[in-house]
């Protein structure tokens, strides 16, 4: 095992053989591992319904491994660390006597954490058998994926099955957006500097748009996709936790609590969508048939696994814009566009900030067509970009006077950072729960509030009886979401 200077921290993966735990989760401590960040008294332990123990199972791990790091990262000394801190143990989550067994194998360990990679359906029964098995008293934390749900009222039964076992402090509910470098870079712009604060708000800034646009379809995983869709699996999570990290309050500290107070704060100022709203400030679509990158694609409907389930009939959105506001001091008038869906023309998730013009131009026309008010262009991927638009003239003399263009101040990774690896978000989120750190993690009051908001615009299409509108795959949604923004003047940044 591993150098034991300290007692040791048992990891426990159940799904440890699953989608998450092997495209995800072992790739992202082995990285840990290779850049020396994994604490030496880790022990990891794969739980599953079917998994090998010992050596077995450090084989079925390479393998995963082979598979999901580029060899160019794979480093056969870290791998062998790595490896020394493997076990596996065959389990059935739902049964209670199956928890005995680990129960014994952790008494080694000082701290257990047990990460559960598995389908929400059973985060209430692993809870309570771990609750009855003695092991989730003091020094044991439990980590949660979304989706926590798939409305208020299931959210809170899930919420409350956990709570019966855990305590608040030690839930550790994974957003993976707020893993990723340039997400946690918004908090370093907005908080370390002292530039951004006194424009931050109505006064300066004009409105707000988050995209997190996809080329990709459902992937295999329309029977989760299909009782999802995009509101469920992108809108009330990660896009609704950018934004308030864009919106929120200066918090006292980087402590979890003095973030998730601000956080919260904010979902609880959205205004809500419902009645006739609905139909003013959203749109949703589902894609047909189409083409990404010149290469033709089915429709959601002839998608693996609709036929089966009748899918020609779905109501399930794969594409939602809507135009929220916050009703605030800060944000009062301010509207926040949101945009996502599947099987858009390129990938790329951005939030883009538009400052308002300057109030009086004293460059004459023409020499003012160049005019445009200031923006902050942040990229959360592919690339990881910062850019702030400024306006500056255009070098030379010019019969007309002074010319104006708009330059980035580009705050991007330099292009040395570049060629490094660009890390796993998850590799932040494991790094933070081993250390017990929950600042970048969701409680229970904001997923709830999240959920509340959410609820409404659902009950509002559902009302409306409507299907989505469908938008040819490799477009950019239906045009009415280019409606929704140009009946406030604005347009989507692309
Ligand atoms: C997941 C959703 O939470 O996030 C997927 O379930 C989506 O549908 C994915 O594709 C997007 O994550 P990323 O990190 O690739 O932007």
């Amino acid at each position: 095992m591993t150098d034991n200077a300290a007692p040791p921290v048992a990891l426990v993966l159940f799904g440890g053989n699953g989608d998450l735990a092997t495209r995800m989760l072992l790739p992202s401590l082995y990285f840990l591992e290779r850049d020396g960040l994994l604490p030496a008294n880790v022990i990891i332990l794969l739980a599953a319904r079917s998994i090998g123990q010992g050596e077995a199972v450090v084989a079925q791990v390479r393998e995963h491994l082979d598979r999901f790091v580029a060899a160019e990262f794979f480093d056969e000394a870290a791998w062998s660390r790595f490896a020394a801190r493997l076990d596996g143990l065959a389990l059935d989550a739902t049964c209670a006597a199956d928890f005995a067994p680990l129960a014994r194998k952790l008494t080694v360990a000082n701290e257990q954490i047990f990460y559960l990679a598995t389908s929400p359906a059973l985060y209430g029964p692993i809870c309570r058998n771990l609750r009855d098995a003695g092991l989730a008293g003091a020094g044991s934390r439990v980590v949660l994926e979304k989706p926590i749900g798939h409305d208020l009222a299931s959210s809170r039964t899930i919420n409350q099955a956990v709570a019966a076992a855990f305590e608040e402090a030690a839930i550790f509910r994974v957003d993976h957006y707020l893993g990723k470098e340039t997400v946690q870079n918004l908090l370093a712009l907005r908080f370390a500097n002292f530039l951004f604060e006194p424009l931050w708000s109505a006064r300066g800034i004009e409105h707000v748009q988050i995209t997190v646009s996809e080329t990709v379809g459902v992937e295999g995983r329309w029977s989760y996709y299909d009782a999802s869709g995009a509101m469920r699996d992108m809108l009330q999570n990660h896009m609704l936790q950018l934004l308030c990290l864009v919106a929120m309050e200066a918090p006292v500290s980087m402590a979890p609590d003095a973030v998730r107070d601000e956080k919260l704060k904010v979902l609880r100022s959205l205004k809500p969508i419902r009645g006739r709203d609905v139909a003013a400030k959203t749109v949703r679509g589902q894609y047909a048939a189409g083409a990404i990158d010149g290469r033709p694609v089915p429709g959601y409907a002839q998608e693996i696994g609709a036929q089966e389930a009748g899918g020609g009939e779905s109501m399930t959105e794969t594409f939602v814009a809507l135009k929220a506001e916050i009703d605030n001091w800060r944000w009062a008038g301010v509207p926040f566009y949101l945009r996502t869906g599947k099987r858009l023309p390129t990938r790329y998730s951005e939030i883009f900030i538009q400052f308002r013009p300057v109030p009086h131009s004293i460059f004459t026309t023409p020499a003012d067509a160049g005019l445009a008010a200031n923006k902050l262009i942040i990229r959360l991927q592919p690339q990881e970009t910062i850019r702030l638009m400024v306006m500056n003239k255009v070098p030379g003399l010019d019969q007309a006077g002074i010319r104006l263009h708009e330059l980035p101040l580009d705050l991007s990774r330099t292009e040395a950072d570049r060629k490094q690896r660009q890390r796993i978000a998850y590799e932040r989120l494991l790094l933070d729960v081993i250390n017990n750190v929950a600042t970048l993690f969701v409680r229970r009051d904001e997923v709830e509030a999240a959920w509340a908001w959410a609820d409404d615009i659902l009950a509002g299409w559902r009302a409306s009886g409507q299907p989505p509108r469908s938008y040819v795959a490799g477009s950019w949604g239906p045009s009415a979401a280019i409606a929704l923004a140009e009946r406030s003047g604005h347009s989507w940044h692309e």
